[in-house]
């Protein structure tokens, strides 16, 4: 399926928004769009998950809304869950015995930490902000620059980097073959065992059932039209017409999109003290082009995962808003809207296992 970019198309139909007259009526919001549709030639959108069968498509094809309702959570292979549940809480899976993925990713809070850095391996700083793993499943990359392409390309990265879980599968699978109760498990589940691609199929189911519905945003674009007030559903014809939904859309409101940091204005330049993580996507592909871009993060849950942008240095959501506005958009915001958007994005706080997310604290 070819991407259908939302302002690609110049020909109005019934089913066109707000969103879509907007398209053609901001200056800023015309030349992003060019850079959008210049940047993603032939990028498929439509990116199968890693779970059941569900097809995402991110970009809004069947709705007149840029962002879709998250899919209900698949319970089917209880038992493997299970068995990720386990795993991801266990402290085998690093070298050290030290870390497990929960260490970072705080399932009782915002599946992340409270952290700007997390620690990781022998606490070694790492590079970039650790995001909620809640909802991540859905996103076609993992991490700020996309450099997994899957949920299992990025386990086998955590669990080999030295700064993170610095260990190999060997000493994984020894270890687990040393436990009664995960061999019973794995010989019960899979017909080969204990292995490394089971351990990972296993966490992988887990990881697909880490998502946040229920989110008063989410109610309401499913019908329920009293589940916003006025200021939030202001917010987000503001988010819209502002051009914030060109990057942050689809059903995680974001991560399925590569952008650039900085279009209007250079972001590092007025941050200073470049570090090697800021290159982005460039590590990756070596493209000059994709020097400081990054997938354009989930802004699901965005008011409980604070601090913000890869470098984890954005404090607030005013903040964050704010430079979005002036480096993404070229534009300054009046207050006045920057608080209705704010609101609006308070209204992106799901539930997991029917409890709303909470931020991280500090211990
Ligand atoms: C020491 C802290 C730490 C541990 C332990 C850890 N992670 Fe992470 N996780 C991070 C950081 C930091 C990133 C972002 C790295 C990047 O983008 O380069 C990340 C990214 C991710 C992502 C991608 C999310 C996204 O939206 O891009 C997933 C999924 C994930 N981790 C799952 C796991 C799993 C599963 C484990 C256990 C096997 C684990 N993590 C262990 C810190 C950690
Ligand atoms: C051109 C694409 C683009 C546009 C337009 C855009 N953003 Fe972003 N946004 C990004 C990228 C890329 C980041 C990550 C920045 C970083 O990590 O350094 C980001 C980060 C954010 C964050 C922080 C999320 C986090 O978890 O760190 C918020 C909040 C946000 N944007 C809100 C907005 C709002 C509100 C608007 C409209 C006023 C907007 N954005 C417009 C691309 C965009």
């Amino acid at each position: 399926m070819k991407s259908s970019l939302p302002c690609s198309k110049k020909k109005s139909s019934n089913h066109q928004t707000d969103y879509h007259t907007h398209c053609h009526l901001k200056n800023a919001w015309q030349r992003l769009c060019c850079l959008l549709v210049l940047s993603l030639p032939g990028i498929n959108f439509a990116a199968h998950s890693h779970f059941s069968n569900q097809l995402i498509i991110p970009i809004y094809k069947q709705t007149e809304e840029p962002i879709l309702p998250l899919p209900a959570v698949s319970r089917r292979n209880p038992a493997k869950i299970a068995l990720g549940q386990k795993l991801f809480f266990d402290v085998r899976l690093s070298a050290n015995q030290k870390l497990s993925c929960a260490s970072c990713h705080d399932l009782d809070s915002n599946g992340a930490d409270y952290r700007i850095r997390s620690r990781g391996y022998n606490n070694t700083l790492l590079a970039v902000n650790t995001p909620s793993i809640f909802n991540a499943a859905l996103n076609p990359w993992q991490f700020w620059d996309g450099r997994a392409h899957s949920l299992e390309d990025q386990i086998n990265q955590v669990v080999e980097d030295p700064r993170e879980m610095a260990n190999s599968w060997p000493v994984i699978i020894r270890r687990l073959q040393g436990n009664p109760a995960y061999l019973r498990e794995f010989r019960k589940l899979y017909a080969s065992g204990i292995s490394a691609g089971n351990i990972r199929n296993a966490l992988i189911l887990f990881e697909s059932t880490l998502l946040t519905p229920d989110s008063r945003f989410d109610r309401w674009l499913k019908g329920n039209k009293q589940a916003l007030n006025a200021q939030e559903k202001k917010g987000y014809q503001l988010f819209k017409s502002y051009g914030c939904a060109a990057c942050h859309q689809g059903v995680n409101i974001g991560g399925n999109l590569f952008q650039k940091v900085g279009i209007f204005t250079n972001y590092f330049l007025h941050r200073g003290n470049i570090q090697l993580a800021d290159y982005g996507r460039f590590n990756v592909t070596g493209r000059k082009r994709d020097k400081f871009v990054f997938r354009v993060p989930s802004l699901r849950n965005v008011a409980v995962t604070a601090p913000y942008f890869h470098d984890g240095s954005v404090k607030t959501l005013y903040q964050a808003v704010t430079l979005n506005a002036r480096y993404q958009l070229g534009r300054t915001i009046p207050d006045n809207d920057i608080q209705s958007i704010i609101t609006f994005l308070k209204t992106l706080t799901g539930k997991y296992r029917g409890r709303q997310l909470t931020q991280a604290l500090a211990p």
